[in-house]
């Protein structure tokens, strides 16, 4: 089926849209249509806030929100709210707040906040003449900002440098403003690309007046100004210990046993690219939840944290694992550029309720509670991994999705949930199972 262009889309009404939609794409036009509008907020004003969020908005799109509690950080008690919509997710979460609880809970550092944000530009002139305008005018760079930067100062934060980078070794002419910020409870992505867009207009216009540049080295190209989200000297560290003997949960090991084989699994991850994308994708689970729920952008997260992951030049594991004096250890380093007050955070009114759950914190906190919530997950999909295997615990969560798929009835979920307590769980025995106990029913 070819569908013709359409044209001026996004000014019809979200009505028009949907109707659009449904003669063009849906097979059964009503069902479509009304399926749409059963997910509408009967609140107007609450489905209008969300239609405003993005453009050609048609319905909502639900995913779960879950809280994990127990979780035992420094010393304080949290719930974690989590977005996702994996089954065992939350399950495991918790499962792994309340064995670390027991064991002297989460211990979590911020190891630094700095923002990078860059002014990407074509420079084809002598470099010590470049060299001599950036520095003469650097301090009209941080000046020529202040309109911006004024309110984030008074708080404490602001722009923390800006140096000049040769890039030219890289591709002919490019250099960079390589710069860097302080963006406090903020995420800060609007503040540094405003001052990224404000040092581009401020260097190119000085550069028409320098006297030191002949006509073609005034004629900077200024390729584009944004912020990065690698943010490397942005990070947090998060980490469990327990004398060895005390990992005495799992029946299958001795808590020696599980120590090493524990440790051989991590560095599993440490050495083999295929497994630490799996490995870390685990731990993305725990994190990317919790950056869903307090409405920050799991995109920026996701990208930042993979390319921490191969800084050294190779995939490797996000987490560390190692015995030492018979205590076993087990931590996770990783980038974290979060905010907890503007964008999503004060318009979303579950993101406010989120926050207010984890008793409003900083970004800071915020950077350490995600961490935590990343090493709980990993610390839950490796020691599945060690013992039963990933399916038991995955597939017991994942039985109500296969029943709710067949349009099983409450009686017929309790049933389903008992007979399988205590078996393991796989598609084809719940499709025998529940057929049986549908032939049965009078
Ligand atoms: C599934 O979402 C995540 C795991 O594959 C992570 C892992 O293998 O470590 C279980």
């Amino acid at each position: 089926m070819t569908v013709p262009p359409v044209k001026g889309f996004s000014k019809l009404s979200k009505e028009d849209k949907i109707d659009w939609l449904a003669s063009h794409y849906f097979s059964n036009p009503d069902e479509g249509i009304s399926l749409l509008k059963k997910y509408w907020n009967h609140d107007a004003k609450l489905q209008q806030l969300h239609d405003e969020f993005i453009e050609n908005t048609i319905t909502n799109f639900y995913v779960p929100l879950g809280v994990a509690p127990n979780f035992l950080i420094n010393g304080q008690n949290y719930t974690i709210p989590m977005a996702i919509e994996e089954s065992s997710v939350v399950a495991a979460a918790s499962k792994a707040a309340k064995f670390w609880m027991e064991r002297g809970g989460f211990k979590t550092e911020v190891l630094g906040t700095e923002k990078i944000g860059q002014v990407h530009f074509i420079y084809q002139g002598h470099k010590k003449r470049l060299q001599k305008f950036f520095t003469a005018i650097k301090p009209k760079l941080f000046s020529a900002a202040s309109h911006i930067t004024k309110n984030m100062e008074k708080r404490g934060g602001g722009i923390t440098g800006i140096e000049l980078i040769d890039k030219t070794g890289e591709l002919p002419g490019y250099f960079q403003l390589h710069s860097t910020f302080e963006t406090l409870d903020a995420m800060g992505a609007n503040f540094i690309n405003s001052c990224l867009e404000q040092f581009a207009a401020t260097f190119k216009e000085e550069a028409v007046g320098w006297d030191g540049f002949d006509d073609a080295e005034k004629d900077i190209e200024i390729v584009m100004s944004i912020l990065s989200n690698y943010v490397p000297n942005c990070v947090v560290r998060a980490s469990v210990s327990c004398p060895v003997k005390d990992l005495d949960e799992d029946r299958e090991l001795t808590p020696g046993s599980f120590a090493e084989k524990f440790v051989r699994a991590v560095d599993i991850a440490r050495v083999e690219p295929h497994r630490a994308v799996t490995h870390n994708k685990g731990i993305m689970n725990g994190i990317d939840a919790v950056v869903l729920a307090t409405g920050n952008d799991f995109r920026a997260v996701e990208a930042g944290i993979h390319a921490y992951a191969s800084k050294n030049g190779k995939y490797t594991s996000l987490t560390k694992a190692w015995i030492e004096e018979d205590t076993f250890h087990f931590s996770i380093e990783i980038p974290l550029a979060l905010g907890t007050v503007g964008g999503l955070t004060s318009l979303h009114p579950l993101v406010r309720l989120s926050l207010e759950i984890l008793d409003n914190p900083s970004a800071k906190d915020l950077m350490q509670i995600a961490a935590v919530a990343g090493l709980a997950q990993n610390f839950a999909a490796i020691r599945s991994l060690i013992t039963t295997g990933i399916q038991k615990g995955h597939m017991k969560m994942h039985l109500m999705n296969i029943l709710n798929q067949l349009e099983a009835t409450e009686e017929e979920k309790n049933y389903m949930a008992s007979y399988f307590k205590n078996k393991t769980v796989t598609h084809s025995d719940v499709i025998k199972v529940y057929e049986a106990h549908k032939r049965k029913q009078p």
